[in-house]
């Protein structure tokens, strides 16, 4: 009886060594008021809280492959910390995957493919340097750098045109250089300036600093004609935002003035000369936090890596990537190879605060608590559509007895149609696994159609049965 009790008094001691360590409660509860809910600790269940008066600095980066859970981790920590300190918040979206949400949010969303640029616009900067970032965008845009002489004259032009006039503009440099009998170089340019690719011709539509101040803000690149110009787009915003933050002078509180959100923006964090780069930097002293996601953490610069205070690794599988993170940030080997094999949204958090620790640890978090927005989906059924909360609904089609894989047909069609499905997809759907007539019926009364309106999505339905099979038959003839 007494071995039997020390066996499981050493056993039970035995069990606080095997899971790795967490850090010190304090450092990670604060008041809800304070600091943005993530989740639990795996081990000790311990809620974490982001409170950036306890980090080094407010920069965050998440790394997972896609699915993983990092737009997700964005959309539920941006959702947080504009409750708590009403902050605002600019999303630049490469793939235009939030511009729904931040919609649904209550945001604003700026298609960059219906804006203009001006990129002559020295963005408060001393003429000098601002021609220099010029010629290096005109280097990705032109490909002037296999032109040598049509940059000499290029430059030589913009030092000119900015003497000549105080807001020029792209088609006042080729103007210049067609005056100037510099053919080659105007031609270099001016299909800039031709309807369609004028994106960074004419004047600046959008009033970047009222955008930085707009609570909300969804930058969607994805409609700009190439991946240049996105890019481009993407690292002259950010040296509007820059220079904004420089101007805007340091705060003493630690309240966050601007959330910068780069999300699989990879090309434009590896520059050396990007201003991701100075962002980070400098980001602390001005309260600007930039949040960087993505799934090749090699492609995000060591300077970068080394001025984040707060990295969430999700899922990643690739060892070469895990072996990249490890080297900046230090973990077991337990750690690493929970995180190969994570489930969407769980985490290895490491977050450095500014009281000296003896050791950064890195921990595990059950899961990024997220909390999913409200989202509606729309049955139509003719004069009356239905709404219906997704969950809700998606409950119903398990009661009603169908499978995960079906659940996901209906779901995906919902994604597809961007939420709205009409009525007679749906029986359509339902009857091709195998549901009769009468079972539907009873759902969708359950759903909330009216009798009237049933017959209506029926006749649909069996209307559009009917013309595939007339399709069906043209092709087989
Ligand atoms: N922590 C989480 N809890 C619940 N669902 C999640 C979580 N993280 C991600 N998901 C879901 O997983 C899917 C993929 O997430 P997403 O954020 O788009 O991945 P990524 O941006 O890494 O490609 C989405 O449907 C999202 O709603
Ligand atoms: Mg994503």
């Amino acid at each position: 009886m007494k071995s039997n009790y020390m066996l499981s008094k050493q056993l039970a001691k035995r069990m606080i060594i095997v899971h790795p360590p967490e850090p010190r409660k304090d450092l990670l509860l604060t008041n809800p008021n304070e600091g943005v809910y993530i989740g639990k600790t795996r081990f000790l269940h311990t809620p974490v809280f982001w409170d950036p008066s306890k980090l080094i600095n407010p920069h965050i980066s998440i790394i997972g492959i896609t699915g993983s859970g990092k737009s997700y981790t964005v959309k539920t920590f941006l959702t947080r910390a504009s409750l708590i300190w009403n902050s605002n918040a600019i999303i630049l979206d490469w793939v235009g995957e939030y511009d729904k949400w931040v919609r649904q949010a209550g945001g604003r969303v700026i298609n960059l493919a219906r804006e203009r640029l001006n990129i002559l616009d020295l963005v408060g900067l001393p003429k000098q340097s601002r021609i220099k970032q010029i010629i290096s965008a005109f280097d990705v845009l032109a490909d002037l750098k296999s032109f040598p002489q049509e940059r000499d004259e290029i430059e030589d032009a913009l030092e000119n045109i900015y003497d000549m006039k105080r807001k020029p503009e792209l088609s006042d440099l080729v103007k210049y250089l067609e005056r100037k009998n510099r053919k080659k170089a105007a031609r270099l340019l001016k299909r800039f300036t031709a309807e369609g690719s004028d994106f960074f011709a004419g004047k600046s539509s959008l009033d970047i600093k009222a955008l930085t101040t707009s609570g909300l803000v969804c930058v969607d690149l994805h409609e700009l004609p190439t991946e240049e110009m996105r890019s481009l787009a993407g690292l002259t915003l950010l040296q509007y935002i820059k220079e904004l933050m420089r101007a805007e002078g340091m705060r003493e509180d630690k309240k966050i003035r601007l959330f910068v959100v780069l999300d699989e923006a990879w090309k434009i964090a590896q520059d050396e000369r990007s201003d991701v780069i100075a962002i980070v930097r400098e980001g602390r002293k001005y309260n600007f936090s930039l949040i960087i996601a993505t799934q090749n953490p090699t492609d995000m610069h060591k300077t970068i890596f080394s001025n984040i205070g707060t990295i969430f690794v999700l899922r990643t599988i690739l060892k070469e990537y895990r072996d990249y993170v490890r080297s900046s940030i230090g973990y077991s080997d337990f750690v690493d190879s929970e995180i190969s094999k994570f489930g969407v949204g769980d985490a290895a958090v490491n977050m450095i605060f500014s009281e000296r620790q003896n050791k950064v640890m890195t921990f595990l978090l059950d899961k990024i608590d997220g909390e999913d927005p409200l989202f509606l989906y729309r049955i139509g059924g003719g004069k009356m559509d239905i709404e219906i909360e997704r969950e809700q609904f998606i409950r119903m089609l398990y009661e009603l007895g169908l499978n995960e894989g079906q659940i996901e047909i209906i779901r995906k069609e919902f994604e597809k149609k961007d939420g709205v499905v009409e009525g007679e997809s749906i029986v359509e759907m339902l009857e091709r696994f195998g549901y009769s007539k009468s079972s539907i019926i009873s759902f969708l009364r359950q759903v909330g159609f009216e009798e009237k309106n049933l017959i209506r999505i029926f006749s649909l339905a069996k209307m559009r049965k009917a013309t595939k099979g007339v399709v069906n038959v043209v092709v087989e003839g």
